[in-house]
């Protein structure tokens, strides 16, 4: 509803994971390329860690773009599925005609369906998202999937992607032996006030704002603090400023614009702007304004009651004068 206001073609700050709108810190663009370089390589296992919300899915999303055509590609989103579930899921994705029903026969045709890959020059790349919810017993499966594999080249690139926690999970010992086998490690940090600056100049951009300043300055540091630099709690605030803006009629998203989108989140109500905050809004200006008007009145008044005690003064003195000097 906002969009016309602000002069937008799309939503710029939406949930979805979508690298259309991708920025890319120095964090994320070597978290790709690593990516990329181990699954050429054929590293094997390769796992990439992020908090919640710094942008692992947005990422994997473009490395599929990047592998497009070079590599048969199964991205596997829902990690609760036990072993046999997510095979045959596995096979369904990477268009595996007959899986077969027992699992030796979903891992033969798995196996097959490499091999003939391999032979046509083209990678086989096994994503599996949110990996901190596998369990053990499921790891240690996906793990025997490194199995397949020539003399002298692994047929399957196996990328385990998560939440900090699928790093203490792998440091358990009874997963020492996956540990063992991990040719590659990444990490997407979240935001510094900079580039959180960037990140949301660029996603304005490519919803097609003309206004690129659009958050003040003061805004975006709100912003950042409040987010601790996490892209998907940056967006949520941006929408919400967005939407009191607008509600407010407000061309530039300031400080006490983001307070009240602050409260709001955390509160569920959206609060009258605080005192401290109405210095920097517009209502600040105007009570400045008006203050200001106010005061250059009295002292207008003031100094037309002078003017006038002064010419009746004046007048008094005359009159004694003629009165005593005939
Ligand atoms: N570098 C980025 N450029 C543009 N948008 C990003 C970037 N990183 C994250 N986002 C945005 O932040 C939101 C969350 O990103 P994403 O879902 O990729 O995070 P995640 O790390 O996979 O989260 P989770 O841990 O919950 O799975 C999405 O709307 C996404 O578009
Ligand atoms: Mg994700």
């Amino acid at each position: 509803m906002y969009l016309t206001f602000y002069g937008l073609a799309e939503k710029p700050f939406n949930a979805t994971p979508d690298p259309r709108f991708l920025y890319m810190t120095p964090g994320h663009r070597e978290a790709l390329a690593q990516l990329f370089y181990g699954t050429q390589e054929r590293k094997g296992f390769i796992v990439l860690t992020g908090k919640v919300g710094t942008g692992k899915t947005t990422l994997l999303h473009t490395l599929c773009q990047r592998l497009n055509g070079q590599s048969a590609i199964s991205f596997v989103v829902n990690s609760t599925l036990p072993f046999d579930g997510l095979l045959e899921y596995v096979l369904e994705d990477l268009g595996v005609a007959k899986g077969g029903e027992s699992r030796a026969q979903r891992l033969m045709a798995l196996n097959h369906f490499l091999i003939e890959r391999q032979r046509a020059g083209q990678n086989t790349v096994l994503i599996i998202d949110e990996a901190q919810n596998l369990d053990v017993a499921t790891l240690e499966q996906i793990r025997l999937l490194s199995n397949f594999e020539t003399p002298t080249s692994k047929l399957l690139q196996i990328l385990l992607v998560g939440q900090p926690e699928l790093k203490a999970r792998l440091n358990l010992p009874e997963l020492r032996q996956l540990k063992q086998r991990v040719g590659l490690r990444c990490q997407i940090p979240p935001l510094t006030l900079e580039e959180t600056r960037a990140y949301i100049r660029t996603r304005l951009r490519i919803a097609g704002a003309r206004d690129l300043g659009l958050f003040a300055d003061s805004a975006v540091d709100r912003i950042s603090t409040y987010s601790g630099g996490i892209p998907r709690l940056v967006n949520t605030v941006c929408d919400h400023c967005l939407l009191f803006g607008y509600a407010d009629q407000k061309r530039r998203i300031d400080r006490p614009i983001v307070n009240q989108a602050i409260e709001y989140l955390e509160e569920g109500t959206r609060q009258r702007p605080k005192v401290r905050d109405l210095r920097e809004s517009k209502m600040g200006l105007l009570l400045r304004w008006s203050l200001g008007t106010l005061v250059v009145t009295l002292a207008s008044a003031v100094a037309a009651l002078a003017v006038k005690f002064n010419a009746a003064t004046f007048g008094l003195i005359q009159s004694v004068r003629q009165l005593l000097v005939p």
